[in-house]
């Protein structure tokens, strides 16, 4: 690829608008090869030079990072000799970068999910001290009650592990199915860890039944609601860093 200025790459990546990098730049927040670059009108090779905005790669370069909406029915895995897996949906363009999932999604759930092949990046997503929050939409086979919200607010017991401090609420009525009563079985659960099957086991331990689960949004980044399942999409810088603010 031919060389262009700065600012215009980092637009082009939505990281912000033209006037919004150049100021990034100048500010000192943008390096170029490691070393900080603070002309916007510095040319630099989008996929041979390692630019970063506070230290975290742009997108299209060394390191790629989908955004995928996970269907139900495919593993979340690289390879399966039997079963379909989540790496088997990414096009032909994309598969032979040795890209793995961010984290699990069970076969049964749906939702956002982060394929990528930078081990730190994933590493540090999932790392429970980074206390990345996770989002999930559940439907339950009963509606939840204040119990389940205190439970659930100080840290759900479960035979083999106690989870961390979680937030539950009933899904507000605009984004809940109306044609599903109660609403009350509708939920949203944000949690700060991945356990397996982290969150079936915590309503199972207050005796209820996940019979749908999807994952909404991971940081502050949230699914595309233009992305149909199956459906898989490269990420803006911008969302990358969303994953950790
Ligand atoms: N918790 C679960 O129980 N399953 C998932 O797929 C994700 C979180």
């Amino acid at each position: 690829m031919a060389l262009e200025r700065l600012d215009k790459i980092l637009a082009s990546q939505n990281i912000g608008s033209r006037k919004e990098v150049g100021l990034m730049i100048r500010k000192g927040r943008v390096t170029v090869n490691g070393a900080v670059a603070t002309r916007p009108e510095l040319k630099a090779d989008a996929e041979q030079d390692a630019i970063a905005v506070e230290g975290r790669e742009l997108a299209g370069s060394r390191f790629i990072y989908l955004m995928m909406n996970k269907p139900k029915g495919v593993l979340s895995a690289s390879r399966d000799t039997r079963a379909e897996t989540v790496v088997d949906l990414v096009p032909q363009e994309w598969r032979r970068r040795g890209l793995f999932p961010a984290g699990r999604l069970d076969k049964d759930t749906e939702g956002l999910l982060i394929l990528t092949n930078d081990g730190d990046f994933a590493h540090k997503m999932l790392s429970p001290k980074k206390k990345v929050e996770k989002i999930y939409d559940a439907v339950l086979d009963l509606p939840i009650d204040s119990q389940d919200i205190l439970a659930f607010s100080v840290g759900v017991k479960m035979k083999d592990f106690e989870a961390l401090p979680a937030k539950l609420s009933v899904l507000p009525p605009e984004l809940a199915d109306a044609k599903l009563t109660p609403l009350q079985r509708q939920v949203r659960v944000c949690i700060h860890e991945g356990k397996f099957h982290q969150v079936k086991r915590m309503f199972m331990a207050r005796g209820k039944t996940v019979l749908a689960l999807r994952r909404v949004q991971i940081g502050s980044l949230k699914l595309d609601p233009n992305l149909s399942p199956g459906e898989v999409r490269q990420m803006a810088a911008k969302e990358i860093l969303a994953v950790f603010t």
